[in-house]
């Protein structure tokens, strides 16, 4: 609906006794010249900021129009800020569309920011019943956009379940959700500001409770207390303030009765998001366009597979990648990297992925590797193989010049064929990084993908890798080499707005802002690099390999997911650092990346026995599980460590192994319906406001619950259970919870992890690999309801074939419990599944012993019954997954 111009209702001054309290209170404070008090009365958390590019005095800030109050209520508040008549846009005649709203947007004043944009035009596409889009953007001249691919709209939506004012004058949008009125956007609350280099628009907020934005080190749900989130991927050991390796501009917010909805900001330049407590949000950034996209949910489960609509779902990972992985910087030769795996086998830790960073290459060059130290690195790799094993090698974007053993020829294909970013002259960018002076590969440009499959090509002849580690592509650039005026200065390096970012220049540990890329300036494309990277990688993969790529990516922007998947970097070996894994890998499950992990142990600093041992428990349970260390920290791997912690790493690690059939169900369901794999509690429990703020316990699916142990010297721990059944996963012990906090016993031998009642979880036994696992048996985990029902499913391929879901080469089979019967149904099948057999099935919440069991009609005496856990395992079932079966206790 449209509303008829008129002015926007002042939002604060709704009671005149505490205007007249503030017009004391503020008298000769706030009022520049020609506002008002009215116009000045802003509660401290509804100012906007009206300073965002520098800090203003009174006179200062007041010559640009704004209000002026300097108390110290807070001290983050801005002392400068917007008053409510600040000269914005008008809507222009807005009119109704085939789908959607349409509009001029004309201002008559200009901003405090130069090259104002003075017309705009703002469309609103009704795109589906639960998402609506709108840009705003220059009619005339145009601007960058950012070139990933996004959902194309197919038919027109019937039942909208949202309602659209436009607001005239100053001009402004709400979005509201129909059925109750809930407003989700609502822009009136500050001035739209549309500059060449800053656009700034902000929104009032439905709660307290915002998730996502990253990439941050935050905690789950987002701090509103002034907090800036900034965009400019980075190389940077994460710390909290700080922006990091990725940007994903889209956050899922609750409302108050439990409903959630989702806002996306397609925008890739150097941004800051800014969050006040009014609940109130500004988007700042520095170019492109706006391109929101608005999603109604109304769970949060909802609203994220509405987001993945339009970034696309993740790809599917080969099972092997499940497995474990590891690696460490700092094994300088094929003997050391052949003795960690050999290492792994004596202590009979499962091992699916040994890796090597760059030690292996001959002087830090891509494509080569050292003769002296890995002269027989394709032995190696074949060897690994020939024991089930897979082999990843890190990549590096930025390319060495020179070799001191002759031409690099890599380096001089790619020179000739014009892949390398370049500066105003036209000559590739240099910057410094680990083989000393380098270029940067321009991954927006087609030939550069050519020529990085080509050269990856070539390697692989020599050295079979099968999956790639992309490295330092925010890209990082070690400027402390380079003399910082490199750059030119001009409005491009220095714009007259910088986000907040580490060291306080766009250049800093990077390359020019001006540097040119095939697509556009690195200014616009920056935050796109390892992105763009990832893309390039995934498909010469696929080309070199003809199975499913595996690529695990340090950067990353909105759509990484459909490419590759992400490690969080250079963390800490602190217990800080572990805690913040969690909402690191929930929230990069939201952004669509299922794939994630944290490198366990920490990779900065020596980490401690105990340290090592609770994250590789918890790190059991990242979906992408990997042991990574720096140069010169002192060695984690779960062979150096004593016996009873190689126990519980052990233990951690096969109970992972154990549990890959559902894992990797898990990700097929993201792979083709936008689910999570690692689900925070919000997601699943968004009725139960105790889950709201909840990251220190996750969840994997629906049905399976961690509850970590993040503290050092803890032998129990106190984790939330939402109100229905949990059973222990080893022992079925049963939880009833109302909703409760519980306290669990947590020695150092084990992770808590507990089975949701009402769902059944395939499992089978473990092996040294997944090679070795895939060909064991079955088990399933039944864990009964209060009701004494329960339903799974499970999904199987041959785990490394290409498209193996699109080209129908796969198994789904489902399984129901209901009346002390457990029945399959086969829904598809294939020859892979049809050698795998169910031989143990093991139901949680059994209320007495059962006398007989029948196996498809049969007796069997292949059972025991706990009676004091209430667990009943049946045993030596050995029933082909592929046909029908039924289980009954009585
Ligand atoms: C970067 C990576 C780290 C790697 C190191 C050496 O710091 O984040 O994982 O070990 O470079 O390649």
């Amino acid at each position: 609906m449209l509303i008829s111009p008129q002015r926007k209702k002042k939002l604060d001054c709704k009671n005149i006794t505490w205007r007249l309290y503030l017009l004391f209170l503020f008298c000769g404070i706030c009022f520049g010249e020609d506002l008002g008090p009215s116009e000045c009365h802003r509660e401290p958390v509804n100012r906007f900021d009206c300073a965002p590019e520098k800090a203003l005095n009174k006179a200062e800030c007041e010559a640009r129009g704004c209000c002026y109050v300097d108390d110290s209520l807070g001290k983050e508040q801005p002392s400068c800020f917007y008053p409510v008549n600040y000269p914005s846009y008008r809507a222009v005649n807005p009119t109704s569309t085939e789908n959607g709203y349409s509009s001029t947007l004309k201002r008559t004043t200009k901003t405090f920011m130069p090259d104002d944009i003075m017309t705009l035009q703002l469309d609103i596409a009704f795109e589906t019943n639960d998402r609506l889009r709108f840009t705003i953007k220059d009619p005339i001249q145009k601007r960058y956009e950012v070139p990933i691919e996004t959902l194309c709209v197919a038919s027109k939506p019937t039942d909208m379940q949202y309602d659209v004012k436009i607001i005239e004058e100053p001009f402004g949008l709400i979005i509201s959700r129909k059925k109750n009125g809930q407003i989700l956007l609502d822009t009136t609350v500050a001035p739209l500001l549309f500059a060449d280099q800053f656009i700034q628009m902000s929104t009032s907020l439905a709660s307290n409770f915002i998730y996502g934005l990253g990439e941050h080190l935050t905690s789950i749900n987002l701090d509103l207390n002034w907090t800036t989130l900034t965009f400019w991927n980075r190389d940077l050991i994460p710390r909290k303030d700080a922006n990091l390796y990725g940007t994903h501009p889209f956050y899922v917010a609750m409302e108050e009765d439990g409903s959630s909805h989702g806002v996306f900001l397609l925008n890739s330049n150097a941004m800051d998001v800014i969050l006040q407590p009014a609940p109130a949000l500004s988007w700042r950034t520095t170019g492109g366009i706006l391109d929101f996209y608005v999603f109604l949910g109304p769970e949060p489960k909802t609203v994220i597979k509405q987001y993945q609509d339009v970034v696309g779902y993740p790809f599917m990972p080969p099972y092997w990648g499940l497995g474990f992985h590891l690696c460490r910087w700092g094994y300088t030769s094929s003997t050391l990297t052949r003795e960690a795996v050999k290492k792994m086998r004596d202590a009979k830790m499962p091992l699916d992925t040994q890796w090597n960073d760059i030690d292996y290459m001959d002087s830090y060059l891509d494509f080569t590797y050292d003769p002296e130290r890995f002269g027989d690195m394709p032995e190696m790799v074949n060897e690994f193989h020939q024991a089930g094993m897979k082999y990843i090698a890190i990549v590096e974007p930025a390319i060495g010049l020179s070799s001191p053993h002759g031409n690099y020829q890599p380096y001089e294909d790619g020179l000739k064929r014009g892949v390398y970013v370049t500066n105003e002259n036209g000559q590739p960018v240099m910057g410094k990084v680990w083989p000393g002076p380098t270029v940067f590969v321009d991954f927006t440009n087609p030939e550069a993908h050519e020529w990085w499959y080509e050269s990856l090509k070539n390697f692989h002849d020599k050295v079979p890798f099968d999956g790639m580690w992309i490295d330092m592509n925010e890209p990082a650039n070690n400027v402390h080499y380079v003399p910082v005026d490199d750059c030119p200065d001009d409005t491009i390096e220095n714009p007259p707005y910088v986000p907040k970012v580490v060291g306080g220049t766009l250049r800093d540990t990077t390359i020019c802002a001006s540097s040119k890329q095939h697509l556009s300036s690195h200014y616009n494309l920056h935050n796109l690099y390892g992105f763009t990277e990832a893309i390039a990688s995934h498909n010469a993969l696929i080309k070199i390999r003809g199975k499913r790529p595996f690529v695990i990516s340090r950067s990353t922007f909105a759509s990484h997911g459909r490419y590759a998947g992400h490690w969080t970097g250079d963390v800490e070996s602190t217990w800080e650092q572990m805690y913040y894994s969690i909402p690191a890998i929930l929230l990069f499950n939201m952004y669509g990346v299922p794939l994630v992990g944290t490198d366990l142990c920490g990779f900065v600093g020596n980490v401690t026995e105990e340290l090592c041992v609770r994250w590789s428990q918890v790190g059991a349970f990242y979906p992408f599980m990997r042991n990574h260390n720096t140069l010169d920290a002192t060695a984690q791997e779960p062979y150096v460590w004593s016996k009873e912690s190689q126990d519980a790493i052990r233990d951690a690690a096969l109970k992972r192994y154990m549990l890959l059939p559902y894992l990797y169900t898990l990700f097929h369901k993201a792979h083709t319906s936008g689910d999570t794999v690692a689900r925070a509690l919000f997601v699943e429990f968004p009725s139960d406001r105790n889950t709201w703020t909840i990251d220190r316990q996750f969840l994997w699916g629906e049905a399976l619950f961690i509850t970590p142990a993040l503290e050092e010297g803890q032998t129990e721990v106190k984790g939330y259970f939402p109100a229905g059944l949990w059973y222990d996963l080893v022992e079925g012990k049963k939880i009833e919870s109302k909703g409760e906090w519980f306290t669990l016993p947590a020695p150092l031998s084990t992770i808590n992890v507990h089975v949701r009642g009402g769902y059944i979880i395939p499992a089978q036994e473990p092996g040294m690999t997944t090679e070795e696992s895939r060909k064991n048996s079955l088990w399933l985990l039944v864990a009964l309801s209060a009701s004494g029902c329960a339903k799974g499913e499970i999904y199987w391929d041959d785990g490394d074939s290409l498209d193996t879901y699109k080209k129908g080469d796969y198994s789904i089979v489902l399984f129901t419990a209901q009346d002390n019967t457990l029945l399959s149904e086969v829904k598809q099948i294939e020859p892979e599944a049809e050698k795998l057999k169910l031989d143990v099935v093991t139901v949680f919440g059994v209320a007495a012993a059962p006398s007989k069991v029948l196996v498809n009609g049969a007796t069997s005496d292949n059972f025991e019954y706990f009676p004091k856990t209430k667990k009943l395992k049946i045993e030596k079932l050995s029933l082909p997954v592929g046909n029908k079966f039924e289980i009954k206790w009585a």
